[in-house]
């Protein structure tokens, strides 16, 4: 039996599952979260399967030693590539990022034409176009792999004149064949998204899975009875953070983006596991 108050686990291969960990923290607030981004082997996204699911093994072993009582695979590559192997071996409840944001987009589109922006390994795993088509057989997917906007995010250039340059280079080929609804299937892309809906106009709508996620987990944990009833305080533990590498840059980087100051971010040997 899962204890109610041991944190969840949410892991990706560097700072974009910390627009995750935001939802989580917003929707909620009385749960505690271990995070672990594995900032000395990113990107995930132009790795093979393998690869992915090796890394997402021994970051599962890692969260079980933090006795966490459900995991968020908050990275798309990693959701695409090894959620369905690792979720088979452990009895943690594990929920990944493309599963929420398929279900939207299929809900969403009137058209039946969905873009879905993400890392080379979710475009070509075809995941998001399987999972939507599992609710509405006739949808056209169209994926773009667009490889420059994380580093783009990780260079802060969140609205900038070379990022708007680059984003209408990748959205043209989606704006020209007319979808409606376009995912952010990639976890560092929700933090362009003013970039990107202004490229895309006011007819499309944009699906972010973190949001999505969050929902999703809330209900898990209902399900399963195991919501937390009592909101822990702040700096009992409540949010810990750690990863691989660089743990100055990671927090400056989460401190832009979460407001609730993230007090450390501890460095460890992920290849221990
Ligand atoms: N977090 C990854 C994802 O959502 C993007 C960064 C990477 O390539 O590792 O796919």
């Amino acid at each position: 039996m899962m204890n109610k108050s041991a944190p969840i686990g949410v892991f990706d291969s560097g700072v974009g599952g910390l627009t995750v960990v935001r939802e989580i923290m917003r929707q909620i607030p009385n749960e505690k979260i271990v995070y672990f981004g594995d900032t000395a082997r990113v990107p995930y996204g132009s790795k093979s399967k393998e690869t992915v699911t090796r890394y997402s093994r021994q970051i599962v072993r890692f969260l079980q030693t933090q006795e966490v009582k459900a995991i968020v695979v908050a990275c798309n590559t990693a959701s695409a590539y090894a959620l369905d192997e690792i979720e088979k071996e452990t009895d943690i409840p594990m929920i990944g990022v493309v599963k929420p944001g398929a279900r939207v987009a299929a809900e969403t589109t009137s058209n039946g034409k969905i873009g879905v922006i993400a890392t080379e390994g979710t475009v070509n795993s075809h995941i998001y176009s399987r999972y939507i088509k599992e609710i509405k057989a006739d949808a056209n997917v169209v994926g773009k792999a667009c490889p420059l906007f994380v580093p783009l995010v990780e260079e802060g250039l969140l609205q900038d004149p070379v990022t708007d340059e680059i984003a209408k280079r990748y959205l043209t080929e989606l704006i020209d064949i007319g979808i409606d609804t376009l995912i952010l299937g990639c976890t560092h892309y929700p933090l362009l998204r003013s970039t990107v809906g202004k490229i895309m106009g006011e007819g499309v709508t944009l699906v972010n899975p973190a949001y999505e996620t969050a929902r999703e987990l809330k209900e898990l944990l209902d399900r399963e009875e195991l919501l937390n009833e009592e909101e822990p305080k702040l700096g009992d533990n409540k949010y810990r953070f750690y990863v691989s590498d660089g743990a100055e840059k990671f927090k400056r980087f989460a401190n832009s983006i979460i407001k609730y100051g993230i007090l450390s971010a501890k460095i460890i040997n992920i290849e221990e596991y």
